[in-house]
């Protein structure tokens, strides 16, 4: 281990695996919660690492001797923050880096907390959004025709992958003010369901439909209210570059096999988690 970064090796014993001769998740979990740990004390030897949250997605079966590198993210953005100084790169790391608020440009700080902020909220769902186009293109080659030969509906096209795929589907609001105080009566969250509002019958149409010329789509995939997505701008301006380098590319493609978990009744054709997907471009 060394300045924020670790790296374990693991070779599992037979009591490690399990009866397909694959790792076992319990063991393949301690191995990336100590990585983890390791990579982040390694930056303060004498303090203690506790793991809040650990999401992992498992591409393959961990077979034979296993190898985890852990890297702290801040560590990862201090390097970033550098390299985005030098300009070397037009990217959008450089461009948060030489942004002004109020005449000043963002210190290391604020750009930390403006990339950590971008990294947290726009990852995943992202990623959801721009896997479940593909998935959609690859299942219906016609709509990506339709797109190529409508550019003008590449707005409504956004809209109407956000809604389908609601990429967070589900908020908690909490009633009670969270303090101090330990009393806390278990029923205090509220679930805000996003997803129900984007297949609202008296709102849509056909609304497991994915359909480009619905016109108005009031979809909630952003939220409602003060706590709207902070991120929707951006996420609207990177579908459009994605979409428009798809449009551009010329191929088609046909999705070859997937591994995908959808929601639960009503929503049982809109997928909630895309394990994996192959396509083959013609
Ligand atoms: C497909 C992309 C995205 C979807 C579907 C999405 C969805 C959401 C939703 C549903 C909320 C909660 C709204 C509420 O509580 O009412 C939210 C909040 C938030 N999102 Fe996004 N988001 C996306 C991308 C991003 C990106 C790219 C960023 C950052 C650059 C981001 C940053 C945030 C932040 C900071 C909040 C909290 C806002 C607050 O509580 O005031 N999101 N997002």
């Amino acid at each position: 281990m060394d300045a924020g970064t670790s790296r374990i090796t693991f070779e599992p014993r037979p009591e490690h695996l399990n009866s397909f001769h694959v790792t076992h998740g319990g063991a393949s979990m301690t191995l990336l919660d100590v990585t983890m740990a390791h990579a982040a004390r390694s930056l303060a030897v004498h303090m203690g690492v506790v793991t809040i949250e650990m999401k992992t997605s498992f591409m393959q079966p961990a077979k034979g001797p296993l190898t985890a590198d852990g890297k702290v993210l801040h560590r990862y953005l201090d390097a970033i923050y550098e390299e985005a100084l030098t300009r070397s790169k037009d990217d959008i790391w450089s461009q948060i880096a030489y942004l002004e608020i109020e005449g000043q440009q963002v210190s290391a700080a604020e750009f930390r907390g403006i990339a950590g902020v971008m990294l947290a909220g726009g990852r995943d769902t992202v990623v959801k959004l721009f896997t479940g186009i593909m998935w959609h293109f690859g299942k219906r080659p016609e709509d990506l025709e339709l797109l190529r030969s409508h550019p003008e509906l590449i707005g409504p096209a956004i809209q109407e992958f956000l809604r389908f795929l609601s990429p967070l589907p589900v908020m908690n609001r909490t009633v009670v003010p969270e303090s101090s105080t330990t009393e806390l009566p278990d029923d205090r969250y509220v679930g805000m369901s996003f997803i129900s509002g984007n297949f609202d019958e008296m709102v849509y149409t056909n609304p497991f439909e994915i359909d480009f010329n619905r016109g108005r789509n009031p979809h909630l995939s952003f939220g409602f209210g003060p706590h709207t997505c902070l991120g929707n701008h951006i996420t609207e301006i990177e579908a459009k570059v994605f979409l428009e380098a798809i449009l551009s590319s010329g191929l088609s493609w046909k999705v070859t096999s997937e591994e995908i978990r959808y929601h639960q009744v009503p929503y049982t054709k809109v997928p909630d988690h895309f394990g994996s997907i192959k396509i083959t471009a013609h």
